[in-house]
């Protein structure tokens, strides 16, 4: 099959139209901007009323150096006041993932996040996140599961277990997984054993740990032999130990890497050298994420098309790496293979439109 590329797949309207699976988006990093914006005005919060400068105060700056305390800081859980508020800023924000051509999203959330400031009670504000995103997604016709994910230097280990034992007391059969998210250079996996044995004992739940974002591979190693990661987020260090890429490629462990966000957080510098398309073509199962889109003012198009221009990726390279993503998905392995079925169907249909024999 040829492209009738001059070359299409640097066309952002027709790539918005690939049918993606996306394993790594932060809930708190994927806000709606105008949503927000009015939030922040309606709860008297100390932003201008104007967009564009509320932009900028949100977004990672676009005059600062990679930095990744810097990107982290802008994670701010003070926004909202009310239910309603939390209501609307997820519907708001889920209802636009079909923008963005998502055929179906692993979409992950901090319930400690959005409940901390009001101390909302935890079970209550996920059932309401998972409402709120279940509705939207519906409308957008995305299919959706979510990984709940705890914060490093939010709560010790104790304390996410009692929370991570009261969600999973709501048996909300569309929670597929726990991540591990926050400053890994302060925190590292050694300090989370007993949390992630818990979550390995109960089996209810696959795992994903960010890790080998900005630190060593060891890290990497650690996530998977003493917190049993299933999956891995970020991983951009994997690059540095062959013998770590062979564990990942033996053992079907899905890197689950972030272009842009890994430039602004400074855990890749030379953005078009990216581990992921040498990662890609060593065999390794890697994955295009969009990490935090929003506060990176990208889509997880944007990421799609880098990773093409980089690493001269085919449509059936994008359809291998979409096929790895499902393969990693935290599901059972007969809904893995009706995925598989319909994501194959609705990307020949991609291709009958846009590609020419
Ligand atoms: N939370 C949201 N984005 C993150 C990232 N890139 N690394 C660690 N924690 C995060
Ligand atoms: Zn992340």
């Amino acid at each position: 099959m040829n492209m009738a590329t001059g070359d299409i797949r640097s066309n952002k309207v027709i790539m918005k139209e690939f049918p993606k699976v996306e394993l790594h988006r932060h809930l708190e990093g994927t806000f709606h901007l105008p949503t927000l914006h009015r939030i922040a005005m309606q709860n008297g919060l100390p932003y201008t009323d104007d967009m564009d400068a509320f932009k900028s105060a949100v977004q990672f700056p676009k005059d600062s150096e990679p930095d990744f305390l810097t990107f982290l800081s802008k994670f701010k859980n003070d926004w909202y006041r009310s239910h309603q508020d939390v209501h609307d800023i997820v519907y708001d924000s889920v209802r636009h993932f079909s923008d963005d051509g998502l055929f179906y999203i692993e979409l992950r959330f901090s319930p400690e996040h959005f409940a901390f400031h009001n101390d909302f009670d935890r079970m209550e504000i996920t059932r309401i996140v998972i409402d709120a995103a279940n509705a939207a997604a519906a409308e957008a016709n995305v299919l959706i599961r979510y990984l709940v994910t705890f914060n490093r230097g939010k709560q010790n280990q104790y304390e996410m277990i009692d929370l991570y034992r009261t969600i999973r007391g709501l048996a909300i059969p569309e929670i597929v997984g726990i991540d591990l998210a926050g400053d890994e250079t302060q925190y590292p996996p050694d300090q989370f054993t007993e949390f992630f044995r818990t979550v390995k004992e109960d089996g209810v739940y696959g795992t994903t740990i960010h890790a080998g974002e900005v630190s060593p591979a060891e890290q990497v190693w650690e996530s998977i032999d003493r917190l049993h990661a299933g999956r891995i987020g970020h991983g951009t260090s994997t690059i540095d130990d062959e013998a770590l890429q062979k564990r990942l490629i033996d053992e079907g462990i899905v890197l689950e890497q972030c272009i842009t966000s890994n430039y602004q957080t400074g855990s890749w510098v030379d953005e078009q050298n990216h581990p992921l398309g040498r990662l890609y073509r060593s065999g390794v199962p890697v994955t295009i994420n969009s990490d935090d889109p929003t506060i990176q003012d990208t889509d997880l198009t944007d990421d799609y098309i880098k990773a093409c221009s980089y690493f001269d990726l085919s449509f059936d390279d994008l359809e291998k790496l979409n096929l790895i993503a499902i393969e990693g998905a935290f599901l059972p392995d007969r809904e893995k293979s009706e995925l598989r079925k319909k994501y194959l169907a609705a990307v020949k249909q991609f291709k009958d439109r846009f590609l020419v024999d």
